[in-house]
């Protein structure tokens, strides 16, 4: 069978998973504090960490890391004012960095390092009248802000800071004709807010109101004939599409719905062999997101030596378990 890349045919077999070059990438990433891509992506820091971690969990390489350091970083960005967490110390807090702070000291079994009441209190402030987030003081609501505030106040247990028959209302407003869901009401669908979406449902044990298998298709069809997936109809293939489209069809238990040996395939061949990590598409340069996305969907796919990933909360399984957390995962 003729593999393909970037759709164009490619002759080489799937190839391997370089196991111990992306251990390196990622562990090394950020060692140097004066590199221009570290400068340049200090508004994101919280969530590079995110990644990391999370990445080497799933490797079983997360001593690799130091957690001191990691847990202090964390702390001093928690706004005492707000109880929000930024990016970076002295950068305004967001819902979205919150979570990523959350999720990093679920994984160290350290959440109570930081104050859960007062980022509690804070997701509360960021609830509008109509049951929608805002991402920070100043934002516009989207779907990712409501799936951020369930999964942050399920990881702190404390779903009830929210209205939470609102907080649904609302997502399922964002719902469009073609079984999809967009970042508002109207706006169009796009396979990263249909992963929030259906892991809002998830977390909120809601999942009986969406219409699975229209939904599916609609991702399903996000396949192209390289294994790659897109996030939306006439985009190129990218790997954290197959995290944010795989997840969805994870959690809907439709998984099956596209090729896993195609995928697999196209996630393999964006492994960078020489520096470790994965880009978005074969040959462009690794990140450490796309290095998350790709190992994170591979891990769903049940590719060897890999810790099982929540396919809901993108963290190890053995984390959720631990906390005794788990999202909905529908049986058709
Ligand atoms: C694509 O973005 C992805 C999304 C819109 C989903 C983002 C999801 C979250 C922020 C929720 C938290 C995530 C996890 C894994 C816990 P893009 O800006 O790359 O879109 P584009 O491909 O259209 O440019
Ligand atoms: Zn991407």
């Amino acid at each position: 069978m003729p593999l393909f890349v970037n759709d164009v045919e490619m002759s080489s077999e799937s190839k391997d998973l370089f196991y111990e070059k992306h251990v390196e990438y990622i562990a090394n990433h950020g060692n140097d504090q004066n590199d221009f891509e570290y400068c340049i992506t200090e508004f994101l820091r919280m969530s590079g960490i995110y990644w990391g971690v999370t990445a080497l969990d799933t490797m079983n390489q997360l001593s690799r890391l130091d957690k001191k350091s990691i847990v202090e970083f964390i702390k001093k960005c928690q706004c005492p004012t707000t109880g929000g967490i930024s990016a970076c110390e002295g950068h305004d807090p967001h819902i979205l960095y919150s979570l990523s702070a959350v999720q990093i000291l679920c994984i160290y079994d350290c959440i109570n390092e930081i104050d859960c009441d007062a980022l509690a209190r804070y997701v509360t402030s960021l609830q509008q009248p109509d049951g929608s987030f805002f991402g920070d003081k100043w934002g516009e609501a989207d779907t990712r802000f409501s799936f951020c505030a369930v999964a942050i106040l399920t990881l702190i247990n404390r779903m009830d800071a929210i209205k939470l028959p609102k907080a649904i209302d609302f997502v399922l407003s964002c719902c469009n004709a073609d079984g999809g869901f967009g970042s508002k009401p109207f706006a169009e669908s796009h396979a990263g807010l249909i992963y929030c979406c259906v892991g809002f449902f998830s977390i909120t044990q809601q999942l009986h109101r969406l219409d699975c298998d229209k939904l599916s298709w609609w991702l399903c069809e996000r396949q192209l004939p390289s294994g790659g997936l897109n996030g939306r109809p006439e985009k190129l293939p990218d790997v954290c599409y197959s995290w944010w489209v795989l997840a969805s069809l994870n959690i809907m238990g439709r998984l099956h719905w596209i090729s896993s040996e195609k995928l697999k395939s196209f996630i393999l061949s964006c492994q960078d062999s020489e520096t470790g990590g994965f880009s978005d598409r074969t040959g462009n340069l690794p990140d450490i997101f796309h290095t998350l996305f790709g190992l994170g969907a591979l891990s769903l796919l049940g590719y060897p030596n890999l810790q099982k990933i929540n396919p809901t909360f993108c963290m190890p399984q053995h984390v959720l378990d631990r906390l005794n957390v788990n999202g909905q995962i529908w049986c058709p």
